[in-house]
């Protein structure tokens, strides 16, 4: 099952061609992404209608070149899918308008995939990792600890009530004046800070459910850094340590909760699964692995370029997709909201047979 898959719901624009054998396993031909990084720059965070435009320019390109990377003509192709949401909404139209227009002249099935879901299955693409598996999404719009039970089965277990942690991120880079995106800025300051210098708040601690809230940190890490104004390098370096402690001590405890409840309701998991841009920093990787390791199971963390939004995700959950018979039609509408388990829910039918597993 050879894929062609498109991911334009934020600041990439990107595709990608994957085939999927029929043990399960799967293979990347190409994955071209390009990042809209230098149009938002200056603005500290993505402009919508920026981002559409942009994706606009270049998206026929960015599928020609995985198209040639990967030596592939559209006849040998099986099918094609494009990120139908959830994400800025003029980008998603964009890619999903592309894709139907592939599948219509060139008469191919069309796979209208979830974002979160393919997030979701990467682990599956790299790793081949089997259900059930608990997953953590953490990237600049989504926090959620999620059962992963099947292709289409997704059980949300904990989820942010503000900011997702990649914003957190993003904010606290922004006040704190370094470039945009924030992660990476603030995990290079943090290695030269002091994480014991400022008292930050660990929100949520200690509450039996998954869930995250990281507003009330981004809060009290502003009023340190007024107290202190104007700021020297280190204390910016000081100020994102100490922030970046604090994350990795809320991941930890939130983490402990989500996979406590994922034990008692679905048994012990195959794995826990890192994904969505936040999953590159380092020093949560490394709280990840003490978790995994905590509960007797193993961290499966893709390669940074497979954690940030990319088309070889997309294209891998369009197989899935499709090696279980499932395509959508030509009028499926693009959608700027789309929770994953909602997915659940329409698709319940299927769930429980063998292959749907
Ligand atoms: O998954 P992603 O590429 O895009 C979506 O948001 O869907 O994630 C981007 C987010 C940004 O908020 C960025 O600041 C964050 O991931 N990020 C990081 C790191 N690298 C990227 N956050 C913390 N540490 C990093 N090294
Ligand atoms: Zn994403």
């Amino acid at each position: 099952m050879i894929v062609l898959g498109i991911e334009t719901t934020c600041d990439e624009t990107a595709a990608a061609v994957v085939e999927r054998f029929e043990d399960g396993s799967g293979r990347i031909f190409s994955n071209v992404v390009l990042s809209q990084v230098n149009e938002h720059a200056a603005f500290g965070g993505v402009v919508p209608e920026i981002a559409a435009r942009a994706h606009v320019e270049v998206l026929d390109r960015i599928i020609a070149k995985a198209m040639s990377e990967a030596q592939y003509t559209y006849d040998r192709i099986d099918g094609v899918a494009a990120a139908a949401g959830p994400g800025l909404i003029g980008g998603v139209i964009v890619g999903l308008t592309t894709a139907k227009a592939i599948a219509l002249v060139r008469n191919k099935p069309l796979v209208a995939v979830n974002h979160l879901e393919a997030h979701a299955l990467t682990a599956r693409l790299t790793d081949a990792t089997p259900f059930p598996y608990c997953l953590f999404l953490a990237s600049g719009g989504h926090t959620q600890v999620v059962a992963v039970r099947g292709v289409g089965d997704y059980v949300r277990l904990g989820t942010t009530h503000d900011d997702a942690i990649g914003e957190a991120f993003d904010k606290t880079a922004k006040l704190l004046g370094l470039g945009y995106p924030g992660g990476p800025q603030v995990e290079k300051e943090a290695e030269n800070g002091d994480a014991t210098r400022f008292a930050l708040p660990r929100p949520m601690q200690g509450r039996k459910e998954a869930d995250f809230s990281l507003s009330g940190l981004k809060t009290a890490l502003r009023l340190e850094a007024e107290k202190i104004a104007p700021l020297s390098d280190q204390d910016v370096a000081d100020l994102c340590a100490s922030f970046q402690q604090a994350i990795v001590e809320v991941v930890l405890d939130r983490l402990r909760a989500g996979l406590r409840l994922f034990r008692d309701r679905f048994g012990a998991p195959t794995a826990l699964v890192a994904a969505g841009g936040v999953a590159a920093n380092q020093a949560i990787r490394k709280v990840l692995h003490r978790l995994a390791f905590e509960i007797g199971t193993v961290l499966v963390a893709p390669p940074s370029e497979l954690c940030t939004d990319n088309g070889a995700m997309i294209a891998w959950a369009g197989a899935e997709r499709l090696a279980l018979g499932i395509s959508d039609s030509l009028d499926i509408a693009p959608r700027a909201r789309w929770p994953l388990d909602e997915i659940a829910a329409a698709e319940g039918a299927l769930q429980g047979t063998a292959a749907y597993k």
